[in-house]
């Protein structure tokens, strides 16, 4: 192994098992744990809401398992036609989950400050992955590849929120709210520094502009 490949295999690690977390919609009760249990009744009854919010963990969930396995050029040169394949699976399974999510995001627990970072988070998700499809759809590969950079951390903003939001708990806040007002922005903000960071130095060796 590799130790310039670490950080991927950490990656695909968390990826893989936040991916898989939504299963437990659906085969726990988790009315009585979680972010459920702070949902008034009548979001929980609302049907509405119950498509929306399963629609986005489901396929939030597969963008997630599918997503990092996109980034190797080992297996994109191996494997081209699983690539397009699964990018195709990918944009799907974004735009249904940050559609969903724009909807749910307006029911959020904590308040305006919840609703307004995850709707940001939403509308961002899904720009990024219509750009991303659109560029490849004309066979720009790098700016493909920079608007995948920046849709798949913001993605991982799933990973991120899990992270931290029991260290925010435990170290700082002592209380679940406070907690999850900050999280709402702090899971996905970095994340898209940290993209931008990548794309920036990758745009410095080619030298062409993000469009
Ligand atoms: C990146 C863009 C995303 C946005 C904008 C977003 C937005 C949201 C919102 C608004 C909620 C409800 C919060 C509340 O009512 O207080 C939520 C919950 C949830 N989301 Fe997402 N989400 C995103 C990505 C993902 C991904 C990739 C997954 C895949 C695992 C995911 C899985 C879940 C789950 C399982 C819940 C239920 C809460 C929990 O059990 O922790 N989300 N999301």
């Amino acid at each position: 192994m590799k130790i310039k490949n670490l950080p991927w295999i950490a990656i695909a690690i968390f990826a893989v098992i936040i991916g898989l977390y939504p299963l437990l919609y659906f085969f726990v009760d988790m009315r009585t744990s979680g972010l459920l249990q702070s949902k008034p009744k009548a979001v929980l009854n609302s049907a509405c809401w119950n498509a929306t919010f399963y629609t986005h963990i489901t396929f939030g969930g597969i963008a997630l398992l599918i997503g990092w396995a996109q980034f190797s050029a080992n297996l994109r040169q191996r494997y081209i036609n699983a690539h397009r394949l699964m990018g195709k699976f990918y944009v799907a399974a974004v735009t249904l989950s940050s559609v969903a999510g724009l909807y749910i995001a307006f029911f959020a627990t904590g308040g305006l400050v919840c609703v307004l970072g995850f709707s940001s988070l939403a509308i961002i998700w899904l720009i990024s992955n219509i750009k991303a499809y659109i560029t490849i759809q004309r066979g720009n590969i790098l700016q493909h590849q920079n608007w995948m950079t920046l849709n798949y951390a913001l993605t991982f903003a799933a990973v991120t929120l899990r992270v931290f939001l029991p260290l925010l708990i435990m170290f700082i806040f002592h209380d679940f709210l406070p907690a999850y007002r900050v999280v709402s922005w702090l899971c996905w903000v970095p994340n898209l520094i940290v993209a931008l960071i990548i794309i920036n130095n990758r745009q410095k060796n080619v030298n062409t502009p993000l469009n």
